[in-house]
């Protein structure tokens, strides 16, 4: 390998989700490279340096900890750390607009913007510029002007579109063991080298094959297109729910017999109630917004359907809980089981429990929510800003966080499983059916629970894209719920 070729120093601005992640297993892999994450946020810097990482992810406290401190590092000195770097990475976040032009479907490119005008002002010597965070088809482009127009002498900047592919959760195993490295550049001879040398800190852990370059625009739409495609298979198998559960097909069968064809394939066909996170709908607002203004409406309308049908999986199954408690929740008690967007995260940003619980504190539930690991603030503070009422008091009022499950269903009318965590499917659930009011419901949106055992046990169960053995119920209540 030439030494020429050979990076030293990375700086990578943003500590969040991507960039914490990302360089923790890149210094693992990489003991000969100095990596320094800057934030802005001191509190979040804070949290890096201690035992307490402001991210839960399976494995990543073990990695921190085994190089935090030699060849690791989070701090929130930024101009130091990028004029010290060769190499920079830019993993900000970037929200869909919430103001203005593109106002609920434009991604803000504000923080990409202020962390390119802060390279710019800072950087003394030559840097290769990489964008990690999942931006606009040509958001690189406006990265180049910044950088470009305010250029010292001596100091030139290549631009890289590098997309970050991990899924939360999975965050450590995804960044070892990647299916594939994506970095997009210019295709003169100054951005081929910038991307030989991104692509030989990979090469440190990372086959070669499964590393791809390609022109810089394709490598930012392929990131959207990847996400789209990936949500575009769960709207499609939810939509699907709702028609097995109309005519008696169980989806799950329908979703491996289906999955078992080869072109296919298994994977992402899991029904639920309704993707969440911080990048399906994001990137597919973001894909139709572009859509629209290269004048391609539709195509913009297709991809827009995805996130349509998934609004109306999370309202449908909200709406079939309500049906189901004798079409009022006003006063019961519902516990909520699971707030996360997924299991293995603490990470709610865009969690379908949102819209749930939201619908349920509409028509004057009391909720009780259990997840494993999202902070009780954190809850608080997302159905604050779901309710109609913004209203803290009522949300307080309304809403208790249990830290145990078995306190949560006490004289509980129902219990939501809304996150797929393992550990609701070990639970003792006679326990839980002798402490709930009677009868006692559960409605799995997740698919995860044993329900034949349930309904042994006296439980009304509900679950995605499966009509129930009403047979069972009969035999335990003598009645049969309305499921439609
Ligand atoms: C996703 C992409 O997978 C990842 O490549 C990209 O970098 C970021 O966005 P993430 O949002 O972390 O990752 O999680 P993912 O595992 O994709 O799940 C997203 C949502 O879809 C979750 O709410 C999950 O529960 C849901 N889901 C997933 C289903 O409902 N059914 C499935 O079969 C799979
Ligand atoms: P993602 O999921 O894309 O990683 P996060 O919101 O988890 O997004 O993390 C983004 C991080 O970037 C936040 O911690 C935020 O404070 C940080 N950030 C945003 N803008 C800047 C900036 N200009 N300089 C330094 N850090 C920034």
């Amino acid at each position: 390998m030439s030494e020429e070729l050979k990076i030293t120093k990375i700086c990578c601005i943003g500590a969040g989700y991507v960039g914490g992640p990302t360089c923790s297993v890149m210094a693992y892999k990489c003991p000969n490279i100095r990596m320094t994450v800057v934030d802005k946020s001191a509190e979040r810097i804070e949290a890096w340096n201690s035992d307490k990482l402001p991210i839960y992810e399976p494995g990543l406290f073990e990695i921190v900890k085994e190089r935090r401190n030699k060849n690791l590092f989070f701090s929130t000195d930024i101009p130091t750390a990028i004029r010290e770097a060769e190499l920079i990475f830019i993993s900000v976040n970037t929200p869909t607009k919430n103001f203005g032009n593109g106002r609920g479907r434009a991604a803000d490119l504000k923080y990409v913007e202020d962390a390119a005008r802060m390279i710019a002002e800072t950087a003394q010597s030559s840097k290769i510029v990489v964008e990690k965070s999942t931006v606009p088809v040509r958001a690189a482009e406006s990265i180049m002007h910044i950088l470009r127009a305010n250029q010292k002498a001596d100091v030139r900047y290549d631009i890289l579109s590098n997309p970050e592919f991990l899924a939360e959760g999975t965050a450590v195993a995804d960044l070892i063991n990647p299916d594939r490295v994506l970095i997009g550049g210019e295709q003169t001879d100054d951005g081929l080298r910038a991307i030989e040398t991104l692509s030989w800190v990979y090469e440190r852990w990372i086959p070669k094959e499964r590393i791809l370059s390609t022109n810089t625009w394709s490598s930012e739409l392929s990131k959207l297109a990847a996400n789209a495609f990936l949500a575009q298979r769960i709207s499609s198998i939810n939509s699907l729910s709702a028609v097995c559960e109309a005519t008696g097909a169980d989806v799950s069968e329908v979703a491996k017999a289906v999955g078992l064809d080869s072109r296919i394939g298994s994977k992402f066909l899991q029904a639920s109630v309704g993707f969440g996170g911080s990048c399906f709908q994001k990137d597919i607002l973001n894909l139709v917004y572009i859509c629209e203004g290269l004048n391609l409406p539709e195509v913009a309308a297709y991809w827009q359907q995805v996130i349509d049908m998934n609004e109306y999986q999370k309202t449908r199954f909200s709406q079939k809980i309500i049906e189901c408690l004798f079409n009022t929740v006003s006063d019961k008690r519902i516990a909520i089981f699971g707030f996360a967007f997924k299991k293995n995260t603490g990470d709610t940003r865009e969690t379908p429990a949102i819209t749930v619980c939201k619908i349920l504190l509409e028509e004057g539930a009391k909720l009780e929510i259990y997840d494993p690991k999202v902070e009780a603030e954190q809850i608080f503070s997302d159905l604050t800003s779901a309710s109609v009422t913004e209203n803290p008091e009522f949300v307080r009022q309304a809403v208790k966080v249990q830290s145990d499950p078995y306190t949560a269903v006490e004289r509980a009318h129902a219990i939501v499983v809304c996150t797929e965590w393992d550990e609701f499917q070990s639970l003792d659930y006679n326990k839980i059916y002798g402490s709930m009011m009677k009868p006692a419901y559960i409605f799995d949106g997740r698919k995860i629970l044993d329900h034949d055992a349930l309904q042994k046990i006296g439980f009304h169960v509900q679950t995605i894209g499966k009509k129930l053995n009403r047979a069972g119920l009969l035999r335990s209540w003598g009645q049969i719920p309305q499921f439609n």
